[in-house]
């Protein structure tokens, strides 16, 4: 944890004055708490795995283990969407400045990757950035990355929402023109009844002065989509079995991990990489917080992820469908990945 950190939660272990000087532009707005969302997940993880066939939100993969080995995928030769993201923001950062004019970025994530820093700086130079609004689930996360913004960047003022951007996006301050970044396919996430709730309140949030950037992976050859979600290290594979321990730890789970095994398909129907693990052998796992018994038998699967890719078509008719209409868009040198700029039409 960074000291502006400590010192913005508790004023008695003597922040040094220059980590108070930060922590004076630095607000933390909390609209949803820790015990409320771990309530909506072990509800949505009981209603997943009730399901035919069963399935877990994404989020059990992000504890801290996890997490780092999500950094160690965005580095894999396989793993191509950050870097191609990422080129496309240093090649159009400016542009994207320009295009918005944006006093306020805003990020759904904790807004210190450095595909952000590259919005940041160019916003910065610009001269009219006054504020960055990260938003996330975790209050942890958001306090350490508001206090890195606030060291980083001397001119903005940090307004950090901790929030579920499935409920709370009604709580971004939006005065004055907003950029609202939603980065890295992480909308892949979410299947396309999700998206269009996702997408109109997104809609609804922006004022007539206000974009969104937004970032999807696009269909390619199967063969490269495959191989980006079963990495040759098996990196992928730790990363997709960690969440059953973490599953196991915080829902009282007994998965054996040793019994499942790591596997992704592309889904034609649906144009997405699904993340499965696979029972090896007939499994029977009880979570005791969500008073649940789980049977599957060997070759059976949990689906613990998609990952819906795109075509260009298809995210201008997504986001028009919602009442947002391209600015831009751009693609890396590879025809890889898709960062679109859209206003509200
Ligand atoms: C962070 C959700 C965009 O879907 O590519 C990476 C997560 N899963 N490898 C993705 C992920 C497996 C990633 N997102």
């Amino acid at each position: 944890m960074s000291r502006a950190a400590a010192g913005s939660r508790d004023a008695a272990t003597g922040a040094t004055p220059v980590d108070q000087d930060h922590d004076d532009r630095v607000t933390v707005e909390v609209r949803l708490r820790a015990s409320a969302w771990a309530g909506h997940l072990a509800e949505q993880t009981a209603t997943g795995l009730r399901d035919r066939p069963p399935w877990t939100p994404p989020v059990w993969f992000y504890d801290q283990v996890g997490s780092e080995l999500f950094d160690r995928i965005t580095r894999l030769e396989e793993y191509y969407p950050t870097r191609a993201e990422r080129s496309i923001l240093a090649e159009r950062a400016g542009t994207i400045a320009a295009l918005s004019g944006a006093e306020t970025l805003a990020e759904l994530g904790s807004g210190t990757s450095d595909k952000t820093v590259l919005l940041l700086d160019a916003l910065e130079r610009r001269g009219t950035l006054r504020r960055v609004v990260p938003f996330d689930v975790s209050e942890e996360v958001l306090r350490d990355a508001a206090a890195t913004i606030a060291r980083r960047h001397d001119g903005v003022a940090v307004h950090a929402v901790v929030g579920d951007f499935h409920e709370h996006l009604g709580a971004l301050p939006t005065d004055g023109p907003c950029l609202l970044a939603f980065l890295g396919s992480t909308i892949g996430n979410l299947d396309a009844a999700e998206r269009r709730r996702f997408l109109s309140s997104v809609r609804s949030t922006l004022d007539g002065d206000d974009r969104f950037l937004l970032g999807t992976d696009l269909v390619k050859d199967r063969t490269r989509l495959v191989s980006a979600y079963d990495d040759a290290q098996g990196v992928t594979a730790r990363f997709n079995l960690n969440a059953l321990a973490v599953m196991n730890r915080e829902l009282g789970g007994d998965f054996e991990l040793a019994a499942w095994r790591h596997r992704a398909v592309f889904d034609e129907e649906f144009q997405r990489i699904e993340m499965h693990v696979v029972a090896q052998e007939d499994q029977a796992v009880r979570l005791e917080a969500l008073d649940l018994d789980l049977e599957v038998a060997a070759a059976g699967w949990i689906r613990t992820e998609i990952s819906t890719k795109f075509t260009a078509d298809q995210v201008e008719r997504e986001l028009t469908g919602a009442g947002l209409e391209p600015v831009d868009s751009w693609t890396d040198e590879r025809g890889d990945f898709l960062l679109t700029l859209a206003r509200p039409s």
